[in-house]
């Protein structure tokens, strides 16, 4: 049997470039910079199976690619799917759900400590050489332990958040899921809470849903006037599930005490974003599964899911809209 033909639209180890190799005939995307649309264009037409991260799955790019059976997708998010048009064509999208949690968890325990310490302010602080003495009130922060988190989307990485949360630092911690995740409750003693409740009660929002058309601009003004004025917004989910004026606005007027941002409705986040002046606010640049470990993971894990799917195997990680 001849190979069938894949384009991996952004750089990926060399390993696993081997491995699809191995099963398929591949061109490869090799610059930095995110492939140019005509250019992507040009190199799908005739390709079986595409890897890729980010880049719209919709009518303009399934015409430009009429072979096409696999969209394997390097990240756990797949707004990027226009999941009608792939079911109407009978195209499988595939993700990489389970190979990051953990580190995406460490992630948002980073924006948690650093915001509510102010650790990025303090930095630049003492770099700036205006260094006081501590007991300097104009410094202080607020405490992470025994403290009430608030986790919005209770799926797989809202566990571990959970689990680092209840067990790490002896929060009490409540969530907001469409299901009731009674393993979760039994196994760390987490709270199912309603919405409304939990924006009230916690100290910290943590915002892990993945974006949808119900999700999007699930937190908006209504929202942040609900949240405790000591309270620290975190998103790592998708920029889109936040109306960030709303953020803005909240900011500015001290509805809130600050929040923790590794996503923005725009990406990169635009020059004159009032989000960058703020010293409340920690800014990452959407690298929540960004470690050299986890990206190989995610990298082979996603190779694996284009040859299975490719080859009729199989795979448990095609996105559950489009499993038949
Ligand atoms: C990262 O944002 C992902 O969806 O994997």
């Amino acid at each position: 049997m001849s190979k069938l033909k894949v384009f991996i639209a952004k750089k990926i180890p060399r390993e696993v470039e081997k491995y699809i190799g191995e099963f398929c005939d591949y061109e490869k995307w090799e610059k930095d910079i995110p492939i140019p649309k005509d250019e992507l264009f040009k190199r799908i037409h005739d390709k079986h199976g595409i890897m890729l991260s980010g880049i719209k799955i919709n009518e303009e790019f399934l015409n430009n690619a009429p072979n096409l059976k696999v969209v394997s997708n390097i990240s756990v998010g797949y707004n990027n799917f226009d999941l009608n048009s792939m079911k109407a064509r009978g195209v499988i999208g595939t993700n990489t759900a389970g190979t990051l949690d953990d580190t995406v968890a460490d992630l948002i325990f980073g924006l948690i400590l650093s915001s509510a310490r102010r650790i990025c302010e303090l930095d630049k602080y003492v770099k700036d050489l205006k260094w006081k003495p501590s007991d300097e009130e104009s410094l202080f922060g607020y405490d992470v332990h025994h403290s009430t988190i608030g986790i919005i989307g209770m799926g797989r990485i809202g566990e571990v958040v959970a689990k680092r949360a209840k067990l790490g630092f002896d929060m009490e911690v409540l969530y907001y899921n469409r299901r009731r995740k009674h393993e979760a409750e039994k196994n760390f003693g987490v709270e199912y809470c309603d919405f409304k409740s939990l924006l009230k009660r916690s100290d910290f929002v943590v915002l892990m849903t993945p974006l949808t058309k119900d999700t999007h601009h699930l937190i908006g003004y209504k929202e942040f006037d609900l949240m405790k004025g000591n309270a620290i917004f975190i998103n790592a989910s998708r920029g889109q599930t936040v109306n960030e004026e709303a953020l803005i606005d909240a900011l500015k007027n001290k509805k809130i005490y600050g929040a923790g941002l590794d996503v923005y409705e725009i990406e990169p986040i635009n020059k004159d974003n009032p989000l960058l002046k703020m010293p409340n606010v920690v800014t990452l640049p959407h690298i929540g599964s960004a470690t050299e470990k986890t990206r190989l993971k995610m990298a082979m894990a996603a190779a694996e899911n284009l040859v299975k799917a490719l080859y009729g195997e199989g795979t448990q990680s095609v996105v559950p809209e489009l499993r038949k």
